[in-house]
């Protein structure tokens, strides 16, 4: 009875293990990206820091309907912020876009790595 409870545990611990590689190996965590290479900046709660950083919660820019504006500002850098083109991939970009676009009230259509392709 308890080797079959223990045989189940380890079970259930590889379908989660087989899981979490499966999905990550597909899509790029967009909300990890941010964590990782924007927050310094920007804040987890994406509101910056007031005259330094700008918020990307409520921005216009990151609300805007076409998206290549800040498709560009993330691959090429602009000014105080540094250029993603070389760290980040086309689907990373996509996927860090497409969760900034939607946090923090956020409302804007997801972004495709073509849609960063795209841009030059
Ligand atoms: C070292 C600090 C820093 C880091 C790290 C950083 N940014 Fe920025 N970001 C800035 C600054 C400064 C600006 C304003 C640039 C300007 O307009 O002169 C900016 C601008 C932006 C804009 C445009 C905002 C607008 O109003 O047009 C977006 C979108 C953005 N950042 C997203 C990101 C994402 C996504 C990441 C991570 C992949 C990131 N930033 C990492 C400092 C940073």
């Amino acid at each position: 009875m308890v080797a079959l409870a223990v045989v189940s545990v380890i079970a259930v611990a590889a379908i989660r293990y087989n899981g979490s590689t499966a999905t990550a190996a597909t899509a790029p965590d967009g909300k990890a990206i941010f964590e990782s290479k924007c927050s310094a900046c920007h804040k987890s709660s994406g509101t910056g820091v007031p005259g330094t950083f700008p918020a990307l919660a409520g921005n216009t820019d990151v609300n805007a309907k076409d998206p290549s504006a800040i498709i560009a500002t993330v691959e090429h850098g602009k000014n105080a912020m540094p250029s993603f083109k070389a760290s980040l991939s086309p689907a990373d970009i996509a996927a860090v876009l497409t969760y900034v676009r939607s946090a923090w009230g956020n409302h804007a259509s997801p972004v495709a790595a073509k849609d960063v392709t795209a841009v030059k």
